[in-house]
């Protein structure tokens, strides 16, 4: 570790959503449920499906490649590839190595993070404290999901939910002299809780058998209800963490990105920070939750139609499976 660690940045962002469009009321046609109850609930019309074929790592490499042009970086100058997924394209190997090979990251040691809808977050932590220490000049994260192929069209509970997606940010050493960079990043987990959301077999406790696919057990199952009071109360909680870490108050945030898992979730966070829902980017009405993509994809388009701009305070809030949580305040430039 350096004597006085080196401020890690975000140099550019990247995102991709599949072409194809579900939405509630074609959900509705699948399962006993309706946009009337969908969306007061979740604050979700629609969400992007990948098309077959279109793989976990598709996305990510595509989400990758927009990253890279973005932060003017080349393929073989990223030393880091940090992949947070929970829908991969195999059990083994990681996604990450497919994603290298496609974007030609050659130089690049590529390895995943497990943490569900925290994904993305946990992923940005391990590439700022890379680049802190000097291990990485240059690292891409991205958070890529094919929810849509682990997702259970026949549970009416979770099938309203998900969405396809992939978004992804380069990680390198603020500029000399910069204020701008990663401020905070904070994460937490409570092993004890993850009954409340998982997926039961195809690991190798309960491997895929016959038996597991008839009874569907191979699916994400959570218990929604209990999930929503977990999420706001420990949202809330890393937000303030993170903010005051960052040396900031909660006025001094210019930008929430919260990761999209309900827009009611979402609501009671900001309200927790005493935050007008102007300050909240939120897409979840177009893109369901994508889990580890949501968080980058949402900044993706904050960035590119110039909500955020350098030197404001963007704040980032997750929580999913694990449980686990997330948060990490960056002031946005190099
Ligand atoms: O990414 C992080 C992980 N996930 C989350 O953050 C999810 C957090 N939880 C939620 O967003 C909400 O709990 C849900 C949107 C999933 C569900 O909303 P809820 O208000 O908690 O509903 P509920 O599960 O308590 O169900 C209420 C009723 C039930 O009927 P009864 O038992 O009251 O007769 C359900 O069977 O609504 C029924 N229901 C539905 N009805 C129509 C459940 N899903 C549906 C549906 N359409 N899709």
């Amino acid at each position: 570790m350096n004597p006085v660690p080196i401020r890690a940045a975000i140099a550019g962002t990247g995102s991709y959503l599949p072409e194809k469009i579900l939405t509630n009321d074609d959900l509705s046609k699948m399962v006993d449920t309706s946009d009337e109850w969908i969306y007061p609930r979740t604050g979700i019309r629609g969400r992007h499906i990948a098309a077959p074929g279109e793989n976990t790592s598709d996305m990510a490499a595509e989400a990758g490649r927009r990253a890279l042009a973005a932060a003017g970086a080349a393929p073989e100058d990223i030393d880091l590839l940090v992949m947070a997924t929970i829908s991969g394209d195999k059990p083994l190997p990681a996604t990450a190595c497919l994603v290298q090979e496609k974007l030609g990251l050659v130089n690049a040691t590529a390895f995943d993070v497990l943490a569900a809808c925290s994904g993305f977050l946990y992923a940005l932590d391990v590439a700022r404290q890379y680049v802190r220490s000097g291990a990485a000049r240059k690292v891409l994260v991205v958070g890529a999901e094919k929810m849509s192929a682990i997702t259970d069209w026949q549970d009416r509970t979770t099938c309203i939910l998900f969405g396809d997606g992939a978004g992804a940010a380069v990680v390198q050493p603020a500029e000399g002299g910069s204020e701008n960079g990663i401020l905070a990043t904070c994460t937490g987990t409570d092993g004890s809780l993850w009954p409340l959301l998982n997926i039961e077999a195809g690991g190798s406790a309960l491997p895929a058998s016959p038996e597991t696919l008839a009874a569907r057990r191979g699916f994400v199952r959570m218990d929604g209800h209990t999930i929503f009071k977990y999420a706001v109360r420990n949202m809330a909680g890393i937000a303030a963490r993170a903010v005051k870490e960052a040396g900031l108050s909660t006025s001094d945030i210019d930008w929430i990105v919260p990761h999209q898992a309900n827009m009611r979730i979402i609501q009671a966070v900001a309200k927790s920070m005493d935050a007008p829902m102007e300050k909240v980017v939120a897409n979840i009405e177009r893109t369901g939750n994508t889990t580890a993509a949501s968080i980058p994809v949402a900044l993706d388009e904050a960035v590119r139609d110039g909500r955020i701009r350098p030197g404001h305070n963007v704040l980032f809030v997750a929580f999913g499976a694990g449980l686990t949580w997330a948060a990490g305040v960056v002031r946005w430039g190099l």
